[in-house]
């Protein structure tokens, strides 16, 4: 499995990655589950500078869900803590990668000092082109999908749009990942077959791979297996193979 073998004209425009396996890695060597978490940057820092290299344009990590508030509070502050410690030990990398930052998520729940990093780290990068890394944190899915119900049940009942123009598109533009495609491909590390309420209404016609290899050990050399598993299928979208030829 090489890079060499990968299509350059059929790369998935944006991937999309739920880093799963942290916990047990560190359990593995007998550590907490925060040096696992610590671990899991290098991981990070090899698949946005992969993706940035093929060509990739958008990068989506789940990073935090709106669910893993639930976690011990000292593992939930562990982690907000290297949050704020890698986005900014990263911008310089982001800024020589050419990457834009990005982010969607419950901002209102993130801790301030978390908040002014982020956004200090996405006003730095913003002008950079080659690659979108958009971070999924205090994020889930169904929480996207509410807001977004409301904000149309809103515009509606004030008369600003009528029941019929409520279509697909409209609710693609009012979820927080409008600004991007909806991903082809999807990854989870750690043998863990399920979503996690990740991306569900975007992921509704993408790729899955799944994984065993554990977050922190999640290198180039993975992501590129993952990407030749995604040449290799054929996308049917509901049609024949025989209409696809
Ligand atoms: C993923 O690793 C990172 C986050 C969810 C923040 P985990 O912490 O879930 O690791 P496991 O699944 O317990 O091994
Ligand atoms: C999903 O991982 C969330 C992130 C990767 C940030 P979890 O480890 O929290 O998922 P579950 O709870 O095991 O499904
Ligand atoms: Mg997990």
């Amino acid at each position: 499995m090489s890079k060499e073998s990968i299509k350059l004209d059929r790369l998935p425009k944006h991937i999309a990655i739920i880093m799963d396996g942290n916990g047990r890695w560190a359990k593995e060597k007998g550590k907490f589950r925060v040096f696992g978490h610590q671990n899991g940057v290098k991981a990070v820092r090899e698949v946005s500078e992969g993706c940035a290299e093929l060509g990739v344009e958008c990068l989506t990590l789940y990073a935090f869900s709106t669910e893993n508030w639930n976690r011990p509070k000292m593992e939930v502050n562990a982690l907000m803590t290297l949050l704020v410690k890698t986005i900014k030990g990263e911008t310089a990398t982001l800024m020589k990668n050419g990457i834009k930052l990005d982010a969607i998520g419950d901002r209102s729940t993130l801790p301030k000092d978390c908040l002014s990093q982020l956004d200090e780290a996405i006003e730095a990068t913003k002008n950079n082109t080659r690659m979108t890394l958009i971070l999924a944190l205090s994020y889930s899915a169904k929480w996207d999908i509410v807001n977004a119900t409301k904000t149309i049940a809103e515009r509606a009942k004030n008369g600003e749009i009528e029941l019929e123009e409520i279509d697909e598109e409209l609710i693609n533009q009012t979820l927080t990942t409008h600004k991007y495609p909806h991903p082809e491909l999807m990854i989870r590390t750690s043998g863990e077959l399920r979503i996690s309420n990740f991306l569900l209404w975007e992921i509704a016609y993408s790729e899955l791979y799944f994984t065993t290899v554990l977050w922190p050990d999640y290198r180039k050399e993975h992501l590129y297996e993952a990407i030749l598993d995604y040449q290799s299928r054929e996308r049917r979208f509901g049609k024949t193979s025989e209409q696809l030829a």
